[in-house]
């Protein structure tokens, strides 16, 4: 053999698997199941509320009974789960409306496992929604987030969630030692099946605006950076992601998704414990207005996102997207 026939012979071409349609499906290593997509619901109080929400196109606010309604729909679509976020009636200091079993969350977790038995019900566990000042925990006579007063806050909350019927607390605070407080009180009220969900690493990050809009859980002062991340440490977030499972999280989540793939990817090595994502509200944001412009196709630029964070190591992603996504994957 001459040298130009052996060179022939070993080179290898990666176009031969990319050939057709059939073939590239036959060798693709990632592929989004709406059963792993988790949809954020915002709860108000009232009845039969359905509004829309100005800094998040295509999500509502929802009454407890809507809920209900839209978790159904859900799970008809196969999507894996829901994730409630509440918006009380009352504000105060210590955020004390957050730990009213009549409350907006409680109130939809028992309408939607009456109405809706199928549907994984997660709810978020967190000050900063019930707060006056917006921050995700209790104030100090500084006005320095006191840690260690908050954990007991957010035990109570759980276990108000827990005892509504929520299988899965997601605690998205960043208090330092808050997963094992939230689960000792929980195995103390005999909720030990409620799973914890835990925000380990979770960036002080630009991308959340939209969200505190639709929440209304902006800080009305300073901003969150003595709690979340600093989004430049992702030694110190393998640190969370190691302190949190060893307080006994079920599920481990990274927030935001696109800018930390490397830290999914990491938590995924680091810890043998389910991995989600939580595509966030700005991540959103951006693929909205770039298609509203005609810059980008949208559902290709949802699908691609969605994909990245599932090969970056995410088993789960949190996604507005989500009911969209069922659809098309349904539809193909
Ligand atoms: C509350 C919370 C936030 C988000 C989820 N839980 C806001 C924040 O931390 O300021 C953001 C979600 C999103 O942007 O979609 N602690």
């Amino acid at each position: 053999m001459d040298a130009a026939t052996e060179t022939e012979l070993s080179f290898a071409r990666t176009r031969r698997l990319r050939q057709r349609p059939a073939l590239r499906r036959l060798v693709q290593e990632t592929r989004l199941d709406p059963a792993n997509l988790i949809k954020p619901l915002f709860v108000v109080p009232g009845r039969d509320r359905r509004e829309a929400i100005a800094s998040l196109p295509g999500q509502f606010h929802l009454s407890p009974d809507q809920a209900a309604v839209e978790a159904r729909r859900l799970v008809g679509l196969g999507v894996g789960a829901v994730l409630l976020f509440g918006l009380p009636a009352g504000k105060d200091a210590l955020g004390q409306s957050g730990l009213d079993p009549r409350g907006p969350v409680p109130e939809a977790v028992r309408q939607i496992r009456a109405r809706s038995p199928e549907t994984v019900v997660i709810t978020d566990v967190c000050l900063c929604e019930y707060t006056d000042h917006g921050h995700c925990g209790v104030l100090d006579e500084a006005g320095r987030v006191d840690n260690d007063r908050t954990l007991s806050q957010l035990a109570r909350m759980a276990e108000v969630h827990a005892e509504a019927g929520a299988e899965i607390v997601a605690p998205s605070d960043m208090m330092d030692g808050r997963v094992g407080a939230i689960r000792r009180h929980l195995d103390r009220g005999g909720y030990t099946d409620t799973a914890i969900m835990s925000y380990a690493a979770k960036h002080a990050s630009a991308f959340y605006g939209p969200f505190r809009e639709a929440a209304g859980s902006a800080p009305a002062f300073g901003d969150r950076r003595s709690y979340q991340m600093d989004p430049a440490n992702g030694r110190e977030a393998m640190r969370e992601v190691m302190l949190d499972a060893a307080e006994g999280a079920d599920l481990i989540l990274i927030k935001p998704a696109l800018p930390a793939l490397d830290l999914i990817g990491e938590a995924r090595r680091l810890v043998h414990l389910p991995i989600a994502a939580y595509q966030v509200s700005g991540e959103a944001a951006m693929i909205e207005a770039a298609a509203q412009r005609g810059w980008l196709s949208r559902q290709d630029a949802i699908l691609e996102s969605l994909v990245a964070i599932q090969r970056a190591g995410a088993q789960l992603i949190v996604t507005y997207f989500a009911d969209e996504v069922a659809g098309w994957l349904g539809a193909r």
